[in-house]
């Protein structure tokens, strides 16, 4: 049967989404594998509209949020043993949205089928499978992330929905120079110390890495929250961009002791992952945890740490929501570049040539 209804959109019912500026064969971050319990989630990712769940046997799925019988969302059904069940007139779907039941209807047409995504959990973190036309099924495994299981951290983390381009938050992260006037309350530090730290920016195929070191630096509020520093800190950030999530590891030992190089180095350690997943081309979701390594009360500099680690990322969201509402206020105006801007300039090249050439 045909429905005919109105949208506001005046667009078909079935019409494909637009195009859109993303690189599609990568995995993308959809969840955190903790915010998957008794309840579905709905979540708009690269323009496309999933629903998230975990079936019975801990599975996720990720399927089209949108019923084939009237087109309900699925994120406004339940949860049950079986799969997911509509909210308006109980058709069942399983994990890989074949509908296995209809209540009052022994015979189940073969077109009752959601759209499935590819999907996978690895270390807590749930990434999804977009694929261009000429890759749909995946080509790799998506990424490991040993902080998450190694047993030698501790971590929690959260997503943040932003009102701004998901490259602004890579902007963001790949230029900790903004530390020493965004963060002074937690992470930052003194201004100038940041402005002037050793930076090094290496590329190895798609990813860049930004090495910025600090010697002699006071540590700041969450450090000595967390940690005994004896007085000055030697610190460092050493961040790693992939187009689909960034890794940055920061931290600091007592002034003059371990060397910065040096990859087994002891004092304090943050081990931020940041998977950053467009929603559309102006928004986007911003999946992060943050691991330490506390030396004793485990809990306690843990549940510091991620409160301080969430004070700073929401200074961040606010600074960078507003450059996005003066961006678009401004329109296309051009915009200098300084010293601090290497390493973002050049993750802006890796997302802007496999845009140019997908697959
Ligand atoms: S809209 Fe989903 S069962 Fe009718
Ligand atoms: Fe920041």
């Amino acid at each position: 049967m045909t429905v005919s209804i109105a949208t506001p959109s005046a667009q078909p019912l079935h019409a494909e989404p637009r195009p859109t500026t993303f690189p599609l064969d990568q995995w993308y971050v959809a969840a955190l594998g903790w915010e998957l319990k008794d309840k579905p989630i709905g979540r708009t990712l690269l323009n496309k509209s999933v629903v998230l769940f975990r079936t019975a046997d801990g599975q996720v799925a990720a399927l089209e949020n949108r019923c084939c019988h009237r087109a309900l969302p699925l994120s406004d059904g339940t949860l049950e043993p079986r799969g997911i069940r509509c909210g308006y007139h109980g058709l069942l779907f399983d994990g890989q949205g074949k509908c296995i039941e209809i209540p009052g209807q022994d015979k189940i047409p073969s077109k009752a089928l959601v759209p499935a995504w590819h999907v996978r959990e690895r270390d807590r973190i749930v990434w999804m499978w977009f694929g261009s036309e000429a890759h749909p099924e995946p080509t790799h495994e998506p990424p490991t992330y040993e902080f998450h299981s190694n047993g030698e951290y501790v971590y929690d983390g959260d997503v943040y929905h932003y009102d701004a381009p998901w490259q602004l938050i890579h902007d963001n992260l790949m230029d900790l120079s903004h530390l020493g006037y965004v963060h002074l309350r937690t992470i930052g530090g003194n201004a100038s110390i940041h402005m002037n730290a050793q930076m090094k920016v290496e590329q190895e195929g798609d990813t860049v890495r930004v090495i910025r070191h600090m010697p002699g630096s006071e540590p700041p509020p969450t450090y000595v929250a967390a940690y005994p520093f004896k007085g000055k800190a030697d610190r460092w950030q050493q961040i790693e961009f992939m187009v689909n999530h960034l890794r940055i590891w920061t931290g600091a030992v007592d002034a003059g002791t371990d060397s910065l190089d040096d990859p087994s180095r002891g004092g304090f350690h943050m081990r931020g992952f940041h998977g950053i997943t467009p929603e559309t081309e102006t928004t986007c979701h911003y999946f992060w945890s943050i691991a330490t390594n506390p030396q004793q009360d485990h809990e306690a500099v843990k549940a510091k740490v991620v409160e301080q680690t969430a004070m700073t990322f929401e200074e961040d969201k606010v600074v960078i929501e507003s450059q996005y509402r003066n961006l678009c206020q401004f329109g296309e105006r051009s915009m200098i570049d300084i010293h601090v801007d290497a390493g973002a300039n050049r993750a802006r090249r890796v997302i802007q040539r496999l845009c140019q050439a997908p697959g």
